[in-house]
């Protein structure tokens, strides 16, 4: 692929988005990947293939003022027409109370802020330049924004409400010849895990099998790290294979088991819970 193609990724630091950032560098594009901390800046240069080719810009995508500054940074450097964006920043929230009834708002509005909001902010700010490419934006959305587990602390709620948002942009931006694609990634191995926080999950009250659930997902994600299907090299490959697609999938899956989980999702709902309670149960087993 000619090098005069650029991609903005946002989340370039780490997990995903950073193994993204490299591997499109690799692969001769010109990417811009967004940080929030200059060391984190230093290091993913460090790391490029192509270190002239690999821009970064502090941004943090709840932030207005970071965002209007990136787009207009982003602007210059590619004369207004990008070629790709992957929204990929993100969190994930295991900590504190998780379950639907004791989360507290405080939380849920975080991940909201994050999730949701934070990536459209940032992609409504780059759509007028994918527009003038008829371009590609790829969102990393997730496996359960479908297939909901329990005690997801309103994770799956901020990536379900990002994929309806983009289900009415890819509708409406259709005719301007923009491409929309959701990745749903179920497990994927990278620093997310180490960031959350099982010993901080209420182990009593009326949901006291939370902790041990928790416990028993990271533990699992623990195991099977270095499986082959969890790597984040997955994703970046599926990103540069969708960016380059005439006509990609508009909501591809990958990852751990990720197939299985993406028919439990088409199941009657009364057979997607029962098979939910057995997943359930083995999890809590297994952090027990
Ligand atoms: N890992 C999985 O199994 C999995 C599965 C499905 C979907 N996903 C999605 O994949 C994306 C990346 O996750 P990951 O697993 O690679 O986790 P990660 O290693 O924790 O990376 C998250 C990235 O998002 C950035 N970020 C967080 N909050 C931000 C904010 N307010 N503004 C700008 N950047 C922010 C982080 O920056 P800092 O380093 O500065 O915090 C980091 O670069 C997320 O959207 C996640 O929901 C992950």
């Amino acid at each position: 692929m000619s090098s005069d193609r650029t991609i903005l990724i946002t989340g370039a630091s780490s997990g995903i988005g950073r193994t993204t950032a490299l591997h499109m560098n690799d692969a001769g594009y010109r990417v811009i990947g967004t940080v929030r901390h200059e060391s984190d800046a230093d290091a993913l240069v460090g790391d490029a293939a192509q270190p002239d080719m690999l821009i970064p810009i502090r941004c943090d995508v709840t932030s207005d003022a970071d965002v209007h500054a990136l787009a207009a940074r982003v602007g210059d450097i590619t004369g207004g027409a990008l070629d790709a964006m992957f929204s990929n920043a993100g969190i994930a929230n295991m900590q504190g109370d998780v379950t639907a009834e004791g989360c507290p708002v405080t939380t849920l509005d975080r991940m909201m802020q994050v999730n949701y909001l934070g990536a459209v902010r940032a992609i409504q700010a780059h759509l007028s330049m994918l527009r003038a490419t008829r371009g590609t934006l790829v969102i990393n959305s997730a496996l359960m924004a479908r297939t909901v587990l329990p005690y997801n602390g309103g994770y799956a709620a901020s990536k379900a409400a990002l994929e309806a948002w983009a289900d009415q942009l890819r509708r409406e931006i259709r005719p301007h010849g923009v491409r929309v694609v959701c990745i749903r990634a179920a497990a994927i191995a990278t620093p997310l895990e180490a960031k959350q926080d099982p010993a901080s999950v209420p182990a009593d009250g009326p949901y006291p099998d939370q902790q041990a659930f928790v416990r028993g997902g990271l533990e699992m994600m623990r195991r099977d790290a270095g499986k082959k299907a969890l790597q984040p090299e997955r994703v970046a490959e599926l990103v540069q294979r969708v960016v380059e697609k005439h006509h990609p999938p508009a909501k591809p899956i990958v990852g751990g088991m990720s197939r299985p989980i993406w028919l439990l999702g088409g199941l009657p709902i009364r057979l997607q819970d029962a098979a939910m309670a057995r997943v359930a149960r083995r999890m809590t087993r297994a952090g027990n």
